[in-house]
């Protein structure tokens, strides 16, 4: 509490009353939006960080694409999550519900997870941007510089012990490197000491069946590493050897 905050101003006023002997508070030096702010800082609980992000992006207009987005999507899953996954942006279908990965490329992309334990609900899925760009047109490079804040602190937060960049753009942006997707695959990078791993996009597997096996080779190391650093046991795993 600073000598300027409302709560020790309030404080030193009621102190010098009752030093005045005067018992009744009288409200003529208080002013109803001081008043206001005092009760508000006394009894609001601090809000959670996470939700303070989420509803700055969620009124984001730091660059174009919120005059022609649906709605903003920023994220879903478990905050508490090991792993995360990052894809692009979202599509049409992600837009108009504001759900990441929830079309085509979405449902293969939760039968991938699956395919290596883990059930939807418990990783963290989210895009580097979450607005989507017109038509799926590539994201712009200002687009990218102006959201990647966003995902810095959502990774900051969540704190997940793996992630997974799904195609070009997500690795790209997250490793802040240049190479081509079939250079960034198939080894283990860092994002701020924690394991990244490259895969194919959904999107681009729908296009190329034939790259799902080497998507779920990627897929099987990154259970490799989140078993290795020790991330709980994914339920859809525990799911699958209950069934037998
Ligand atoms: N493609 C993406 O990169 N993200 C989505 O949320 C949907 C499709």
């Amino acid at each position: 509490m600073t000598e300027q905050d409302p709560r020790a101003l309030l404080l030193r006023y009621l102190r010098q009353r009752l030093e005045l002997g005067v018992r009744e508070w009288v409200f003529e030096r208080v002013d109803a939006a001081t008043l206001i702010e005092v009760l508000r800082s006394g009894f609001a609980p601090a809000p959670d960080p996470f939700d303070a992000l989420r509803a700055e992006a969620l009124v984001c207009t730091r660059c174009g694409l919120c005059e022609t987005r649906t709605q903003v999507v920023f994220g879903e899953g478990d905050r508490r999550a090991r792993l995360m996954v990052v894809g692009e942006a979202p599509g049409s279908e992600e837009d108009r519900t504001g759900r990441p990965f929830v079309g085509a490329a979405g449902k293969l992309l939760d039968t991938l997870l699956l395919s290596v334990g883990f059930r939807r609900e418990e990783v963290y899925i989210c895009n580097v941007l979450k607005c989507r760009p017109p038509g799926n047109r590539d994201p712009r490079p200002e687009e990218t510089r102006t959201c990647a804040p966003y995902l810095r602190r959502q990774i900051e937060l969540i704190g997940p012990r793996a992630i997974v960049a799904l195609g070009r753009f997500a690795a790209q942006t997250l490793l802040e490197a240049e190479a081509s997707l079939s250079r960034l695959r198939g080894i283990e990078h860092r994002y701020e000491g924690v394991p990244v791993i490259v895969t194919y996009h959904p999107a681009a597997l729908l296009r190329n069946p034939l790259w799902t096996r080497a998507a779920w080779e990627d897929l099987q190391r990154v259970r490799r590493i989140y078993d290795d650093v020790g991330g709980r046991p994914p339920r859809g795993a525990a799911e699958e050897a209950a069934l037998g």
